[in-house]
């Protein structure tokens, strides 16, 4: 009898489970992986059985004061602080052949871990050996100036390093987030101490285990598992860090915001978002549908930048929210690991419980259910795609950061209620318009109050494309040469001649 070989997602799942199941998930700290100094560990668990997938040590402020100080070591050591530009980038580039080496058993962790399908999790590990490259091109870029004077005086300006970056990511994409935080941080020069979400750690353990096999100087990349009101905030809290850069909730925001006076360390944030994703009546309905879906069922809608309000042209209404239903009925929730499957559970029962609380304030507040509302069968924390339409945009399921597959359909007039209506939100960090009028479009993504615009498409992303906020969806900007400035700082040096 012959036994069929394993499917590459087989494989790569079963590599993924040799690697959880080996000794036990510990700290990085100094080049070395160690036991938190309590002594303590907590569960990971895999949503979608809801069983334990093991435990991971976990790192309170004695901790956080070991990485500090092994990452404010490594910034001072001229192993790093004196490496030439370019051999920078040859250490990313090294960092970046190995993760593309690994991409089929980092999405798989990243699979098991947070629940994200496995197609997902692989289109997510791929972009992080391009947001590695990307960088790796910047280091020998990051220019200073020279400064007009009278001929007596030479001005020049020098970018510099900030010194030892505090990163705290949270669990909806957690490779992509510590890769783009490493990566930033480390072509300009810093040091990092990294806390991964604690219900989704287990690919930033096993990113920075590649990280040490291409000989990073110790020290250069330090990783904190732990929670967030203990080692979060001793580490936004912490006079040794020089620099703190957060993505999560709103909330939480703010208080690394007030944390980080302590000793005015630079802040930069990447909070929520509520987008406007506006459909105008001469659009090509057949991509802006599909894309709607996508942005809104992609990652059951953890996702900052979702488009989670599908503004749509009134005369086009009906049969748009019609089109959309059906065709998020075929995203199919299962088996992360199943070829058909297309969307995963929620990272939690607590945020299973937080959408569904929207699903009924969505019914309560008069919205049509066009599609959901039905409790999920079966074990893992997952909900199925949910459409409302003839939503008012006042409404509650329009105006909070929901973090499901919960769309919010909105009706509007014309293009100055779409920008009036759209632009209503306290969050400004994603928006797109669909239009073939080309003067329409560029009037309107001029007039949308966001960070990151896109025109007839949704979603798609490139390193060299800033992303972050405006309004309450952050401070600064990721990718592009504005995330060199958020972790460099500028010196300016007169000289008499
Ligand atoms: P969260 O903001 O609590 O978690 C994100 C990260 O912040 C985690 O690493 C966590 O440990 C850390 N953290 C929590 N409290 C902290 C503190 N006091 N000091 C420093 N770090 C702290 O998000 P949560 O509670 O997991 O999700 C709740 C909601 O937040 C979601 O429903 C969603 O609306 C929003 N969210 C938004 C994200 C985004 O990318 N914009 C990502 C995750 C959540
Ligand atoms: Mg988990």
């Amino acid at each position: 009898m012959t036994v069929a070989p394993p499917s590459p997602a087989e494989a790569a799942r079963a590599q993924a489970i040799a690697w959880i199941g080996q000794a036990p998930k510990r700290l990085l700290i100094g080049g070395q992986w160690v036991d938190a100094v309590s002594g303590k560990t907590f569960e990971t668990l895999n949503p979608a059985t809801e069983q334990l997938l093991c435990r991971v040590a976990e790192a309170e402020q004695a901790d956080v004061d070991a990485a500090v100080a092994a990452a404010r070591k490594a910034f001072e050591a001229p192993s790093w602080s004196a490496m030439s530009p370019h051999s920078r980038t040859r250490a990313l580039l090294r960092i970046a052949d190995k993760v593309e080496a690994h991409i089929p058993e980092l999405a798989a962790i990243e699979s098991l871990d947070n629940g994200m399908p496995l197609w997902y999790a692989t289109a997510a590990a791929t972009a992080c050996a391009d947001i590695f490259r990307y960088y790796a091109g910047w280091c020998s870029k990051v220019l200073g100036t020279t400064i007009p004077s009278d001929g007596s005086t030479l001005i020049y300006t020098l970018r510099e390093p900030l010194g030892v970056c505090g990163q705290i990511i949270p669990w909806n994409v957690p490779v992509l987030m510590a890769s783009i935080k490493f990566a930033n941080a480390l072509c300009c020069g810093n040091t990092v101490v990294l806390k991964p979400a604690e219900l989704a750690c287990l690919t930033s353990i096993r990113l920075a285990e590649l990280i040490q096999e291409t000989d990073l100087p110790p020290g250069v990349i330090n990783v904190l598992p732990g929670f967030g009101p203990t080692a979060g905030a001793a580490l936004a809290q912490h006079l040794g860090v020089d620099k703190i850069a957060f993505t999560g909730s709103t909330a939480v925001g703010k208080q690394v915001v007030r944390d980080a006076t302590s000793n005015l360390k630079k802040v930069t944030l990447e909070l929520g978002g509520k987008a406007p994703n506006v459909v105008f009546a001469d659009a090509d309905l057949d991509k802006a549908i599909a894309t709607a879906v996508k942005t809104f069922c992609g990652n059951s809608g953890q996702v900052c930048s979702a488009g989670t309000r599908l503004f749509v042209q009134e005369s086009i209404h009906d049969e748009v929210a019609e089109r959309v239903a059906s065709e998020a009925a075929t995203w199919k929730a299962g088996d992360p690991f199943a070829a058909d499957t297309k969307l995963g559970p929620l990272i939690s029962a607590r945020q299973r419980d937080r959408v569904w609380s929207y699903i009924g304030a969505g019914q309560e507040s008069g919205a049509a259910l066009r599609l959901g509302g039905k409790a999920w069968n079966g074990p893992g924390y997952f909900v199925e795609p949910t459409v409302f339409d003839n939503v008012k945009n006042g409404m509650k399921i329009a105006q909070e950061e929901i973090f499901g597959p919960v769309l919010s359909i909105i009706p509007f007039k014309d293009e100055d209620d779409a920008v009036l209506q759209g632009n209503e939100t306290t969050y400004g960090l994603s928006a797109a318009v669909w239009t073939r009028d080309v003067s329409r479009a560029h009037k309107v993504v001029k007039a949308l109050k966001a960070g990151r615009l896109w025109i007839n498409t949704f979603g798609e992303a490139d390193p060299a494309m800033a992303f972050g906020g405006y309004k309450q969806s952050g401070w600064g900007r990721e990718f592009g040469a504005e995330s060199i400035e958020a972790y460099t700082q500028a010196k300016s040096v007169m000289v008499r001649l």
